[in-house]
């Protein structure tokens, strides 16, 4: 990608990010200085992906604490809360945007001593070592993941854990993206992952751009293009993995988990070790997004394409049991079963 996924224009006080549900038609910049804009961005998943939101709650939490107009600490603090509390409310699955905003919050304690500017100036800090950190993680899971795959191999995606969802290289396209580099001529496979087709409009587009060879495929064609031996190894990324391994990610990667499992094929979760929510046991206790009924039934289409009224069932993420994963491949190393993160 030419552009940062996630930017800091400190200078001017803004967010500056690639409106992800403008693409692949177009590219447009948005550039968001209110903690409205903030939520919202997060909400309509202008900015979207695990690792990406973390960044960007960062970010957003920064620019809230140069806002806030306090003469100590105390003053400080109660402000700064009420922005961390609003903005993690945006979406509740990918665990990456209560983690960086618990970093933020905790920086911002371990200064408490200092004047108010000392303490926003540990936030910039803060921030921007989450933005960099990303980048390195993501470098290192493609590594790890690396190790695995063989030249020539098939691979299959599943919605996008690409560099459209983190700062760069993404966590299931890392290793392609090294990979290319190095000549591994993989042949990628991108399921369009409804109902935001975030696989057809944002990891086609960007895997295709970066020259890769990318074939996609409706969701309920994953069967038939295992069955067809075309597939080595499946790479997803995650939003939230429980201490045993059960690991939520976008709807639909269940369904290719167990797919995997019955064609011996290797299903691998990447991910930053930020996206490990050792405090969450199982799967079961993962709390999972709802969204609304016109993602299904409306959008993308010219007319509406099922019944006015009709019952919708659409969650966003769902959880692939831990049985049913190879490895979990992050920038610390790879583990295999049985988990205990
Ligand atoms: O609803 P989204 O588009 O934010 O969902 C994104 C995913 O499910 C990704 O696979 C996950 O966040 C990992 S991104 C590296």
């Amino acid at each position: 990608m030419s552009c940062e996924t996630v930017a800091l224009d400190d200078a001017a006080k803004q967010i500056v990010i690639i409106d992800q549900t403008k693409l692949p038609e177009e590219t447009r910049m948005l550039r968001l200085s209110t903690i409205d804009e903030f939520y919202t961005a997060i909400y309509l998943l202008q900015v979207r992906g695990a690792p990406a939101i973390g960044v960007f709650a960062a970010f957003a939490a920064y620019l809230c604490a140069c806002g806030i107009k306090a003469d100590d600490y105390e003053g400080f603090i109660t402000e700064f809360d009420k922005c961390i509390t609003y903005i993690n409310s945006s979406r509740p699955t990918a665990v990456n945007l209560s983690w960086a905003l618990r970093r933020m919050r905790d920086t911002a304690a371990a200064h408490s001593d200092e004047a108010v500017d000392g303490i926003i100036d540990a936030l910039r800090e803060e921030a921007l070592l989450i933005r960099r950190e990303d980048e390195e993680a993501c470098r290192a899971i493609g590594e790890n993941a690396l190790t695995l795959l063989r030249p020539g191999f098939g691979l299959l995606t599943h919605c996008n854990a690409g560099s459209l969802a983190t700062s760069r290289y993404g966590t299931a396209t890392a290793a392609m993206y090294l990979g290319h580099e190095r000549g591994y001529d993989f042949h990628i496979y991108c399921d369009e992952t409804r109902p935001l087709l975030q696989g057809a409009r944002l990891t086609a587009y960007e895997l295709a751009n970066a020259g890769m060879d990318v074939t996609l495929q409706c969701d309920n064609m994953a069967g038939a293009l295992m069955a067809s031996g075309k597939i080595d190894a499946v790479l997803v990324g995650c939003d939230r993995v429980a201490a045993n391994g059960d690991t939520a990610n976008k709807i639909g990667t269940s369904v290719v988990a167990v797919l995997a499992k019955h064609y011996n094929i290797p299903f691998y979760v990447c991910g930053p070790m930020s996206t490990i929510d050792s405090s969450i046991a199982c799967g079961a206790d993962i709390p999972i997004e709802q969204r609304k009924p016109e993602e299904v039934t409306d959008m993308w289409y010219t007319h509406p394409m099922a019944p006015k009224g009709i019952k919708v069932f659409n969650p966003a993420f769902d959880v692939t049991d831990h049985s049913l994963i190879t490895a979990i491949i992050t920038e610390k190393g790879i583990f295999y079963p049985p988990y205990s993160l």
